[in-house]
């Protein structure tokens, strides 16, 4: 007996020593110094002061934020950069027209004064990332001070060192962030770019090939990649669009690595992830399994099946909706992935267990009965989040009534008997969902003096008052009545949470915790690997342009591919031709364009995806079955040159090997 509970001791010791197996967590740039070790182990070669350092260049500087919700890469030394295609896919179809339709033929600027500016577009350099958890609580008194004024002094300090940090630089912007829910705060300085130009982007029928048939699937074809060039002033330094401009000279540009990728090889993603909540309570996790997931994707499936409908009936229907159904689809497609894996990998009594575990643990300290505390907020805010959820997705997703209220809506891509049964079936779902105190007066009255939702379709859409009053009516009950209180809920939660992050950390002594994902920069490293996604089928990690002819088919939208693709194939020798491949890189929405590096730290390719069965990652990393999906650099260079006949572009790119 004695000898057998040795055994186990030891081995536990064995297993908290040596480095974690699973590829999971986003790792802050200036810390990486904690981690250097375990991707050396795994087979990175090169040190914590390439990845991140202040007094050389590094790595970092070769990454951007772009946009509001992207991410960017240099691959030149004159500022020419690669991001995905539908990160730029705004921009180009900006620049589009019946005439010059660069969405369906692409675009390759033909000298540098064809590269075509965007207004609005910038690009984000991070300079420095520092820990000022000190600054930002100087004068905190935990005691004698409530949470309040606790924000009160967080915003002052914030604010101050925001406006130090900023002082004497040109397109300095600075930002605090909360990391572990205010337990720590840190500043990062960037220098934004604001004249960046369209260099070059392929047909849409290879940039979103496989739309959204394909999204946040494997095998996946899609060569979503787009190129853009920062321009600066003669000084190098940020400056307005102006005709003036010359090329940006990066203190870092990536080396493309032409070696390709083999499973079980080592990668790393250096990016923006937007956001995760990794370490939140079986009660959040609950409610989304189980209320918000199911019943935001039977809104979606409803929505998508009307607006599916009209488009299948007229060209000039899909073209209007192909982009509001991207929008709508994505999410929807990757709710599923997340309910299933939560419900599969049963994290709600796994978080419960560990919730147990927690409370025995913290009896007669400061976190005993925080799990409580916590369950307690949710049960009292998740009816109130739920019809929150609904007005979103139901009342505030008729574009009628957000046109009724100046909102959105381009009447050139508005389409009217969509509109008209969309309306009928949320608003209906919207009616039977939600007890009647989640409604305005304005709509009990209404509905029964219409007796049915047919009726009262009929007289919103034939008259603009009615129109105006409903949607009025609405937003002002949910801006009065619900988004104070969710704002409240939210507030308690986070003060909660700021003790049970703390808590967790004492708790399990031996993990490194990696903060939630709140598109600050962040590596993530894992390693080429295919999955498992049903008994009996694995899916390998790689796929090639043989794929692509297997699916291509002229008779399906998203498989339609352009001649010259079918041409080039025919010619033989490019069945080989990788396009995509995975990886257990721990990725989320903002790692778009994120770069995919090797061992030596040279691009492989771009982050633009993950499977929909690895979803959960948001929630809960699970190495099984987590795959991050990128566009293979080898892809990006075979349609620069095979399709876009822009070799030009290659001459200002540097390659290793
Ligand atoms: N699923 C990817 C992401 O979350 C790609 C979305 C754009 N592509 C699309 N087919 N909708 O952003
Ligand atoms: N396509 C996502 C993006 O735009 C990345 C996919 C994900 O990991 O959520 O950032």
């Amino acid at each position: 007996m004695k000898m057998k509970k040795h055994i186990l001791a030891a081995a536990l010791l064995i297993a908290a020593s040596q480095p974690l197996k699973a590829d999971e967590g986003m790792w802050l740039p200036a810390l990486i110094s904690q981690r250097i070790g375990d991707m050396q182990a795994k087979g990175f070669q090169l040190s914590a002061e390439d990845i991140y350092s202040v007094n050389q260049a590094s790595l970092k500087d070769a990454v951007v934020l772009f946009g509001s919700g992207c991410t960017g890469e240099l691959v030149s030394d004159e500022g020419l950069l690669f991001t995905n295609h539908h990160c730029g896919y705004g921009y180009i179809q900006k620049h589009s027209s019946v005439e010059h339709d660069y969405l369906k033929d692409g675009f390759w600027a033909l000298s540098r004064a064809d590269e075509l500016p965007n207004p609005g577009l910038t690009v984000r350099f991070l300079e420095r990332m520092e820990d000022v958890t000190d600054i930002v609580l100087k004068g905190y008194k935990p005691a004698r001070m409530s949470e309040d004024q606790r924000q009160a002094l967080v915003k002052k300090n914030a604010a101050r060192l925001r406006e130090q940090a900023v002082k004497d630089g040109q397109g300095l912007k600075a930002s605090v962030e909360a990391l572990y829910y205010g337990n720590q705060y840190f500043l990062f300085v960037f220098r934004e770019y604001r004249d960046v130009r369209l260099v070059g982007a392929p047909p849409s029928s290879i940039g979103k090939f496989g739309g959204e048939t394909d999204n946040w699937m494997w095998p996946r074809h899609t060569g979503d990649f787009s190129i853009f060039r920062i321009y600066a002033g003669a000084d190098n330094m940020p400056a307005d669009y102006s005709p003036e401009n010359v090329p940006y000279r990066p203190k870092k540009s990536l080396k493309i690595s032409l070696a390709g990728v083999q499973e079980g090889d080592f990668t790393f993603v250096y990016g923006c992830p937007g956001s995760t909540q990794e370490y939140v309570h079986s009660e959040a996790v609950r409610y989304i399994q189980d209320v918000s997931d199911p019943e935001k994707i039977a809104l979606r499936t409803t929505r998508l099946g009307i607006m599916k409908k009209y488009m299948d009936r007229s060209q000039a229907v899909r073209i209007q909706y192909s982009s509001k159904y991207a929008g709508v689809a994505n999410a929807w497609k990757k709710w599923q992935g997340e309910e299933k894996g939560l419900r599969k990998n049963r994290i709600v009594p796994v978080k419960q267990d560990y919730e147990g575990r927690f409370e025995a643990w913290a009896r007669g300290t400061r976190y005993e009965g925080l799990t409580g505390r916590l369950a307690a907020v949710y049960a009292a805010r998740n009816p109130i989040y739920r019809a929150y959820e609904y007005y979103n997705e139901t009342v505030r997703a008729i574009e009628k009534l957000q046109m009724a209220r100046g909102r959105g809506g381009d009447l050139k891509d508005y389409y009217e008997p969509i509109d008209r049964e969309t309306f009928v079936a949320l608003m209906s779902a919207f009616d039977k969902a939600l007890e009647d105190s989640y409604k305005p007066a304005y709509f009990i009255e209404k509905r029964a003096l219409y007796g049915t939702m047919e009726a009262w379709r009929d007289a919103v859409f034939a008259s603009e008052t009615e129109a105006k009053e409903l949607a009025q009516a609405l937003e002002e009950h949910f801006q009065q009545n619900l988004v104070p209180q969710v704002s409240a809920f939210t507030a308690s939660l986070n003060l909660l949470y700021r003790d049970y992050m703390q808590g967790q950390m004492e708790f399990e002594r031996e993990k490194t915790f990696y903060p939630d994902a709140n598109l600050t920069l962040r590596v993530a490293y894992g390693h080429v690997e295919g999955y498992r996604p049903a008994d009996a089928i694995y899916y390998r990690p790689v796929s090639t342009l043989k794929g692509i002819m297997e699916k291509d088919n002229p008779d399906i939208f998203d498989y339609n591919i352009p001649q010259a693709l079918r041409d080039i194939y025919a010619e033989g020798g490019h069945e080989n031709q990788p396009v995509c491949f995975l990886a257990t890189n721990h990725t989320t929405g903002g790692n778009s364009g994120s770069p995919v590096l090797n061992a030596q730290g040279n691009l492989i390719g771009i982050n633009f995806d993950r499977v929909w069965e690895g979803t959960m990652s948001d929630l809960v990393f699970d190495p099984e079955i987590c795959r991050n999906i990128s566009l293979d650099v080898r892809y990006i260079l075979f349609t620069i040159k095979e399709i876009g006949h822009a070799d030009y572009l290659l001459e200002e790119m540097r390659f290793a090997e």
